[in-house]
């Protein structure tokens, strides 16, 4: 990198290419000109701080509130573009592996970065199996919660409770222990966020079925009542594990920028998949399925979406499942979704509020509000009429977003840690505040 001085102004016709993978930047307040290095399209944000006016100036920083603009990772993990509508983990297409993949499969993919061989995947399989009983003691939080408590709350606190079950949890570089909480983290979300559901009906508790798919025994400790045995329908259970594919990782959305923000300072995978958790829980992220719900219940019948489109569009509310920051296209998982609600709603029965859905879509795909802001339905816009088809409460909504999404927080914690550039998370302010003031006295104050 280096520093120039110029007193030239910058020229308004286009310079030559120069060839050089550079950025020149003249800052007009002294007419100094600097070059900062380009890789990957990028400057970084580092390389400001020597812009200066003054010697003793704290230097130039950049600013972007919500990280719209500002990488703050490498990343190998998941491919996003957001105007062609792709997505990728680790080099496979969403589409090929919702069609091909399994979850656990995607998991593996997703976490040790290649697809696994057979013996590699048995192998998995049976680890993550092997880890899904949970702690007796857990039960305890479990019934100190009201029973109406929502269970995102419930797996929040119970998640971050696995750490002080775990204390060898904390040993982080050491990729033993890694492997270790991967397949405790894995294993035992499903049956914490069962045995959430399970309390909030005042049901006793179902234990793992070890002779079932990863879906298929999350539907056990979920559903089963008085059978010896409980047997998943076949189209349920793989709908459930291709909605799994689809929430596996979402490279860095709200969530996985928890989990390596909170990771960063060192804490144990348990306490950053719970700060991860809590900001899933939120209905601008992954609680955006529960509230889509909510909004076509509150909308009520087909003739009525046109009006609360109006609403929308008038800033009232919210088209709860429309938009995303990154994608300006259809969101690629969204146009899956629909079509497993309809291979659910053939075992089941239509949901009847798909057809509010759809003309909630069919609308905001015409209507001007939505095409010039680039507004499509993203992946929470139809995953909620399945949950509900289901039997799923809509408060569990979220969770079944959590269950999956732990692979893909799991491998951006280990990106992370992994990562020689990376430390404690600590952005920069800009301060606006008072100037240094004097304390007065309460009986002093105006
Ligand atoms: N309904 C109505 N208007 C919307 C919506 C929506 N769902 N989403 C965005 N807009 C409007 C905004 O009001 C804004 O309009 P303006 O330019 O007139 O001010 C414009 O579109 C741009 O929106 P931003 O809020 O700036 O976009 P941002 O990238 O910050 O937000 C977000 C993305 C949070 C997903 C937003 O689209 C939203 O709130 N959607 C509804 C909630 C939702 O579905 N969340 C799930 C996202 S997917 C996921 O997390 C798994």
């Amino acid at each position: 990198m280096s520093s120039t001085k110029s007193g030239t102004a910058a020229s308004s016709s286009a310079p030559a290419a120069t060839g050089r993978e550079t950025l020149t930047i003249i800052d007009n307040r002294n007419g100094r000109q600097y070059e900062v290095p380009i890789k990957h399209d990028t400057i970084r944000a580092i390389d400001l701080r020597q812009m200066k006016v003054h010697e003793s100036d704290f230097g130039m920083m950049s600013y972007d509130p919500a990280f719209t603009n500002t990488a703050s990772c490498i990343s190998k993990i998941t491919f996003i573009d957001g105007d062609k509508g792709i997505l990728r983990y680790r080099g496979y297409s969403i589409e090929e592996l919702a069609e091909k993949s399994t979850y656990l499969e995607t998991a593996y993919l997703i976490l040790h970065g290649e697809l696994p061989n057979e013996a590699q995947l048995k192998e998995w399989t049976y680890h993550v199996t092997h880890h899904t009983f949970i702690h007796e003691s857990i039960k305890k939080f479990l019934d100190g919660f009201h029973y109406d408590a929502h269970p995102m709350g419930m797996l929040i606190s119970t998640v971050a409770a696995l750490s002080t079950f775990y204390p060898d949890a904390k040993d982080i570089f050491n990729p033993e222990s890694r492997r270790k909480q991967t397949y405790r983290l894995l294993g035992k979300m499903p049956t914490l966020a069962a045995f959430a559901y399970r309390h909030s009906l005042g049901m006793p508790f179902i234990y793992p079925d070890n002779d079932l798919s990863y879906c298929g025994n999350f539907l056990n400790m979920l559903f089963r009542t008085t059978e010896l045995q409980y047997h998943p329908n076949p189209t349920l259970e793989r709908a459930l594990d291709v909605l799994f594919i689809l929430h596996a990782d979402h490279e860095q959305n709200c969530s996985s920028t928890a989990m390596r923000g909170v990771g960063s300072s060192h804490v144990d995978p348990y306490s950053a998949t719970a700060a991860a958790t809590a900001a899933l829980y939120g209905p601008l992220h992954g609680g955006a399925n529960e509230q889509v719900l909510r909004m076509l219940v509150e909308i009520g019948s087909v003739n009525n979406v046109a009006a609360y489109i109006k609403r929308v569009k008038a800033g009232e509310k919210l088209l709860m499942g429309f938009g995303h920051r990154v994608y300006k296209n259809y969101d690629p998982r969204a146009k899956i979704v629909k079509r497993i609600a309809y291979e659910v709603f053939d075992v089941l029965g239509r949901n009847p509020l798909i057809d509010i859905a759809l003309e909630c879509e069919r609308i905001a795909l015409e209507d001007d509000y939505f095409v010039s802001r680039r507004l499509y339905p993203n992946v929470d816009f139809y995953t909620g009429l399945i949950y509900q088809a289901m039997g799923f409460p809509m408060t569990m909504f979220p969770v079944l977003f959590a269950i999956p999404r732990t692979s893909g927080w799991i491998a951006q914690w280990q990106e992370m840690l992994l990562d020689s550039e990376q430390k404690i998370a600590r952005p920069r302010q800009i301060y606006l505040g008072h100037d240094l003031r004097s304390y007065i006295p309460p009986d002093r104050r105006g």
